[in-house]
């Protein structure tokens, strides 16, 4: 399935994610600037935050407790943020679009 990321800046990037690894790992392997997922994909950093396009968001799902509790703490969190080591990639996700916040601490 290809994931399209989309910086703060504007900049795109499509990636072929493979089924199974997450929208964060996706990222990550291709070294991508934003998210810097620090806990390594354990829902306890909430440096992997993105915004998940509206249109996408009845097949991304909504966060389970634990995420929505650690999105509390990331500083810029919408009704649309999610915890993308929490996103596994699937064939029903191809072509999702995400979005980068403006800095990833
Ligand atoms: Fe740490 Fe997702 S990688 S919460």
């Amino acid at each position: 399935p290809s994931i399209t990321y989309i910086e703060h800046s504007g900049t795109e990037h499509r990636i072929e994610v493979p089924t199974g690894r997450s929208v964060m790992q996706g990222a990550v392997d291709n070294n991508l600037p934003g998210i810097d997922a620090d806990c390594g994909g354990e829902c306890a950093c909430a440096t992997c935050h993105v915004y998940v396009d509206p249109a996408w968001l009845a097949k991304t799902g909504t966060p389970g407790e634990q995420e929505a509790s650690m999105l509390n703490f990331a500083a810029t969190a919408e009704p649309n943020s999610r915890l993308s080591c929490q996103i596994e990639v699937s064939e029903a996700l191809d072509g999702l679009t995400v979005r980068l916040p403006e800095a990833q601490h």
